[in-house]
């Protein structure tokens, strides 16, 4: 099957024809039929975060279930599932206190060390599945723990763009911060995460959806999806000026969309007293983050999210339910549809910021 391969960083992708193995025990063979292109692979491409190689990238999936092995009783060949990065063991401390997107038992849902690849080369050479996934590719093998069921309504070149991008901003905004209704939000980033998260701030009930991004294009889809105010970074060297002037003295909630320790300094500082800022960004490994310890006498407050802090398997069927009454906006935030050999040129134009989100579609 044919499949996008990371194989140098920083680096492209390489279309390759790679061997996958049957499904094992706990494991689902799924046909891909959409793959959205989320920043963070990029991130991997240009070496800002060191990964094992060869690898398959993409981590933002949906497809239909062709085979299962031992001891899968949650899907069946048929299924339409949305995979998710947040594979959960559903033992460990972690999962049992109710954050199974930080499940700290991996191995409990890989093969063991040592048995044979999922995926390999004609040679044999073992190749890697991002995140655990492997999205970039006509086929995906996958823990049944990292799937979710969804219903047959739901187009999956749709339904894969909620694997990642919008569980990550919608739950970033919605579970990791708990936006309460009528309070003020600033969004830093209108990529396909930042336009999640402008959504759910509108669907929390926030009064105003301040939105920041240097390209107008993207502030104008942000508009169409909830933000109320916008502020086009590349027009001025005060966001944060820009920021409280909008809101008479700082926001409740900021969310940084983006990854730059920069940016997420800008959301700490545009914070009203008692306000709190959430990092979703991948701010590159060997970067600090700088902040004035005063701020703290304000009760202001940084965290991070991982994943929007999802419970997947009851999250996605909400946000699908959502999409298919009109409230949840997907169709809005598809730039472009590719083809597989497609995907470093759909890179490239989310690199230029041409872009909030591209899928691949496979036939
Ligand atoms: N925490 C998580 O679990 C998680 C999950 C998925 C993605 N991410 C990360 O979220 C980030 C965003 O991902 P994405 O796919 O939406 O990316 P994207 O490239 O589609 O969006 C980034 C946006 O930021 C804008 N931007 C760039 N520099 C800016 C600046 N200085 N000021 C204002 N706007 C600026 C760009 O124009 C673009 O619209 C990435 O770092 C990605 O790795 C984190
Ligand atoms: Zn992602
Ligand atoms: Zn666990």
């Amino acid at each position: 099957m044919k499949a996008a391969v990371l194989t140098e960083q920083p680096g492209d992708l390489v279309i390759e024809d790679l061997t996958i193995d049957k499904p094992g025990r706990g494991e689902v063979l799924i046909q891909t039929v959409g793959a959205g292109l989320c920043h963070s692979d990029l991130h991997f491409m240009e070496g800002l975060f060191r990964s094992q190689l060869p690898i398959v990238m993409g981590h933002e999936s949906a497809g239909i279930v062709q085979a299962v092995g031992e001891d899968v009783d949650y899907v069946k060949p048929g299924d339409h599932v949305v995979a998710c990065l947040s594979i959960f063991c559903g033992q460990c401390k972690q999962c049992l206190g109710g954050h199974p997107n930080r499940c700290a038992n991996p191995q409990a849902t890989s093969r063991a060390k040592g048995a044979a690849p999922r995926l390999s080369r004609a040679d044999g050479t073992a190749v890697e599945q991002m995140a655990r996934l492997g999205g970039f590719a006509e086929e995906m093998l996958v823990h049944q723990n990292g799937l979710v069921k969804v219903i047959e309504e739901m187009p999956l070149d749709k339904a894969c763009l909620i694997g990642c991008g919008i569980t990550t901003g919608f739950g970033a905004v919605v579970r990791t911060a708990g936006v309460t209704v009528g309070s003020t939000v600033c969004v830093i980033g209108a990529g396909g995460i930042g336009l999640a998260a402008v959504q759910g701030a509108r669907i929390a009930g926030a009064n105003k959806v301040i939105v920041v991004d240097v390209s107008s294009a993207k502030l104008e889809t942000a508009g169409q999806l909830g933000g109320t105010h916008f502020v086009n970074a590349s027009q001025t060297d005060d966001v944060v000026g820009e920021v409280k002037e909008l809101t008479g003295g700082g926001v409740d909630y900021s969310f940084e969309a983006i990854g730059r320790s920069q940016t997420v300094r800008q959301a700490f500082d545009m914070l009203a007293v008692g306000g709190t800022a959430t990092v979703i960004g991948m701010v590159p490994s060997k970067d600090e983050v700088t902040l004035r310890g005063i701020d703290f006498l304000q009760e202001k407050k940084l965290q991070g999210s991982m994943m929007g802090s999802n419970q997947f398997r009851t999250d996605i069927p909400s946000m699908i339910d959502m999409y298919l009454d009109g409230r949840l906006l997907i169709d809005e935030m598809v730039s472009a549809t590719i083809d597989l050999e497609g995907v470093n040129e759909g890179y490239r134009m989310m690199k230029n910021g041409e872009v909030a989100r591209t899928v691949i579609t496979f036939d």
